[in-house]
This record gives structure tokens, sequence and C-alpha cells, in this order.
């Protein structure tokens, strides 16, 4: 019989640990008496005291409570809810800036190795700039790409806090906003995030109770509108921190501010509802739109696909230079209306309403497509959307990904195919906390 080495070891027991690397999920892995634990609130190199906080099959959750050896790169985290049984929004409160790019570096490095086989992939994880003033249409996508290439960063305080422009806080069951603690229900009171966009932060809506609501919604666009919306109680849980998940879209109500705020990215303004997506980080639409152009060289009349299109960002930049034919598949019906408001002055773009995996099955978008853009929610692509854009034979893909492990489980997906992942730019999208953005190059191996 197999015994669980892990059995002797119960939740709220503390062991001491020498914490190892990182690991995709925002902690980092330490070993011993052949356990495994995935400690949170810790640095690689520490020595710690670590609480167990859950057992499973082969592993151990915990916090590190007690750091006894501290890393170089620790910080005292500038928010007061991020610890051990806190507010469980932020991964690494407690790691200076430049760590937590060489952290994020690590984790997208080894899920690329461990998924893909890919042994020696260098990664540099970039910061965008640091969230300013919006000035309306303010210069061109290829200007913005040296922009956000060379640009200094900010000192920390300002490059890490501030940034988040997209806020779901969650009300318990007596009506009390506050934020989630890690892996819980369990609502934590706070005065306010830090990491929230500053119009976010100045809004009074966790000074009340909020009965018969499930959570707030808090908008603020670069183009400077302020919203607030609510989602009533008992429709569900929804992922608290994945903006990118369709089924969280609808079923709110309007608190305050427009139906429709205004964005501005690559060179124009986009009306988007506040329950719609659109990239959290200030400076994310930008950076990314910048990207996806340098790395596919959209040339005059190639025709393009814009898989998870949202509201048209990566079709509008691609068709602007191609003049050609491009289809954005999106399956939320307010994106898709969104994205067909946005483009009407682009005549060349077709807006399909379906799941990807739909629309490719039932070749309602099909090849043959010089290009590819896809930019899929959380889980990746998945083997079959990865075979269909495959079978379009396009010239090159631009994958923008917010999970490094389902990019990875997809490219071995894409090589298994014959296609090469050639070029990967990174980008600190969501500071303080694990997640990091990704933009992969493929192309045909030769
Ligand atoms: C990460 S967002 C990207 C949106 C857009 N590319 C942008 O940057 O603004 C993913 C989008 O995919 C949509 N989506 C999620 N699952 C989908 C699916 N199976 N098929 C089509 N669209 C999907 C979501 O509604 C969301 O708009």
């Amino acid at each position: 019989m197999i015994s669980d080495p892990s059995l002797d070891l119960v939740e709220g027991d503390r062991v001491e640990l020498t914490v190892g690397a990182p690991a995709h999920g925002g902690h980092c892995v330490a070993r011993r008496d052949n356990r495994v634990f995935f400690v949170r609130h810790a640095l690689p190199g520490e020595r710690v005291t670590a609480e167990i906080t859950e057992r499973h099959k082969g592993y151990l959750r915990a916090d590190a409570v007690e750091i006894l050896q501290p890393s170089p790169d620790r910080v005292k985290p500038p928010c007061p809810y991020a610890h051990p049984g806190g507010c469980g929004g932020c991964d690494l409160q407690h790691v200076a800036g430049d760590a937590q790019l060489r952290w994020k570096e690590d984790v997208v490095r080894e899920q690329l190795r461990r998924l893909a086989g890919l042994t020696d992939f260098s990664v540099r994880v970039e910061p965008l700039p640091t969230a300013t003033s919006p000035s309306r249409i303010s210069g061109s996508v290829d200007g913005a790409a040296e922009g956000t290439g060379s640009a200094a960063p900010a000192p920390d305080g300002g490059r890490l806090l501030g940034w988040r422009s997209r806020v779901r806080y969650a009300v318990d069951a007596a009506g009390r906003p506050g934020l989630l603690q890690h892996r819980s229900h369990q609502v934590v009171p706070v005065d306010r995030c830090r990491i929230a966009h500053a119009a976010i932060q100045e809004l009074d809506v966790l000074t009340h109770d909020w009965p018969d609501a499930g959570a707030i919604e808090a908008t603020a666009s670069t183009g400077g509108d302020v919203a607030v919306l609510i989602r009533p109680a008992g429709q569900g849980a929804v992922p608290a921190d994945d903006p990118t998940d369709a089924a969280a879209h609808g079923g709110r109500v309007r608190v305050s501010g427009p139906a429709e705020v205004t964005e501005v990215a690559a060179g124009r303004e986009w009306g988007v509802p506040p329950e719609g997506f659109w990239q959290v980080h200030p400076a994310a639409a930008e950076t990314l739109t910048a990207t996806v152009v340098e790395l596919l060289r959209p040339a005059e009349g190639e025709s393009a696909w814009d898989l998870y299109g949202g509201a048209g960002l990566f079709a509008a930049a691609v068709a602007e230079r191609t003049g050609a034919r491009t289809t954005l598949v999106e399956s939320s019906p307010l994106g898709c209306a969104a994205a067909r408001a946005n483009l009407a002055d682009l005549p060349t773009i077709e807006v399909v309403e379906a799941r990807v995996e739909t629309a490719l099955q039932r070749r309602r978008v099909t090849g043959p497509v010089d290009l590819v853009v896809l930019d899929p929610p959380r889980a990746g692509a998945g083997a079959r959307v990865v075979r269909g854009i495959a079978d379009a034979r396009p010239r090159a893909v631009a994958y923008v990904a917010c999970d490094p492990a389902a990019l990875a489980r997809d490219v071995a997906t894409f090589r298994d195919l014959g296609w090469q992942l050639t070029t990967l730019r990174a980008f600190d999208c969501f500071p303080m906390t694990q997640h990091v953005e990704c933009v992969a190059l493929f192309e045909p191996a030769e």
C-alpha cells in the first residue's frame, strides 16, 4: 500500500523550510522529508516558518508566517492587508519590483521547459510605463512600440501601485464589501485597494454596506470615465481576477457612471461598456497592440483573423495596415456590439459572434488566411483551436496569453503540427500579482 507522506501534517501545523524557486500560482516550492510545499509570502532562498493551509495528495500549501533568513529582495508590503490570512488579491507585495520581474521570468521559462520541452528559451519580462493622465488620441501604435521598449521604469511605488483600472470588490452575506482571502470566499474588509487606479481608490463604495449585492465592480477608463456596477447576490461565483471569462459578462446593475466608458489606445478612441472586456492595466492595450503589430508586420493586402477579439483592438491595428479582409471572432454579444460600433469606419472587418472552436469547426471562418492574432481567456486556446489555425496555413500567428501554463501547452501543440515559437515578449501587465502577459510569435518551421 502506498502511504501518503503528508498525512502527519495537518492545517495549522508549523514547519521550518528552506524555500526554493517560484512556481506558477504565486508561491515558491520547498521540499522537506520527501514532501512538496507550495509556500506563499516567501522568496527563493529564504528560511521560513511555514504554516500549513491546505493538505493535498502529494503536496501541501503553506504560508510563510515567520521569516528566519530574509532574501535581499524582500520589502515591507506597501499594503497593510497583504499578509497570511489577509487579502488574497496580490501575491508579490513582499517582493521588490525588479525581483517581481525576475520571479515572472522564472515562471514563464519553467512552464515552457516543463510543458513544451523548450529547455533554453530566454525570457525577459518588461515593465509597462506608469499610468499617466490620458491624452485623447495620443500617438500611433508604432510610436508606442518604441516608447514601451525604451521607457525607463518609474520608481517602484509608481509602477507597482495605482494601475488596476477594473476592480471587483466582493460582498459578504451581511452586505459588507471587501476583497477575498486567497482561495476562499471569506471577504476581508479593506479601506481601499492600493493597486487600484487612483480614481477607484477615491470612490466611497467601501464605506457602507451593500445589501443584496454579490459584488461591486469599479472601472476607471483611460479616457477619464469612472463607472460603478453591482452584480446582484445569488448569480453564482465569478472568478475575482479573471476579466477574460466571457461567462462573467452581463447581469449587472449600473450605480454610477456612463453606460459606455471611453478607452484611448492605438491611436483610436473606444467605447466599451464597463462590464465588457478591456485590458486592465492602462498601458496594456497600447503596449500589446504595438507588440502584435511589431511581430506580425502586417503588409498591404494580407487577410487576417482576430480570434477572441473583444472590442476589436487588434483587428483595427491589423486592418488599418493591410486594408484587407479581417475576421474578428468573439463569443460575447456585448463584445461583438462594441466591436461593430468601434470598427464601423473599417469596412474590411467582419465581426462573427461565435465561440472560436465552433466557428472553426462549422467553417464560419475558413482559411486560407495570412495572419492570425489570438488572445484567449486564461484556459488558453486548446488543441482543437490550434489545429484549426494551423490548417488555415497563415504566414504568422501572434498569440497574446495571460497564462504561461496554458500558452506552454499550446506551444507544444503548435510544435507537434510543425510550427515554431520564434519570438516571445513578456510584459508586467499585473504588478504585485503573480500574473504576466506574453505575446508569442509562431511561424511555420523551415
Ligand atoms: C483576453 S480577452 C481579449 C479581448 C481583446 N483581444 C482585447 O485585447 O481587448 C478574451 C476575449 O475572448 C472572449 N471569449 C472567451 N471565450 C471565448 C470563446 N470560446 N470564443 C470566442 N471568444 C471568447 C471574451 O469574451 C473576451 O472578450
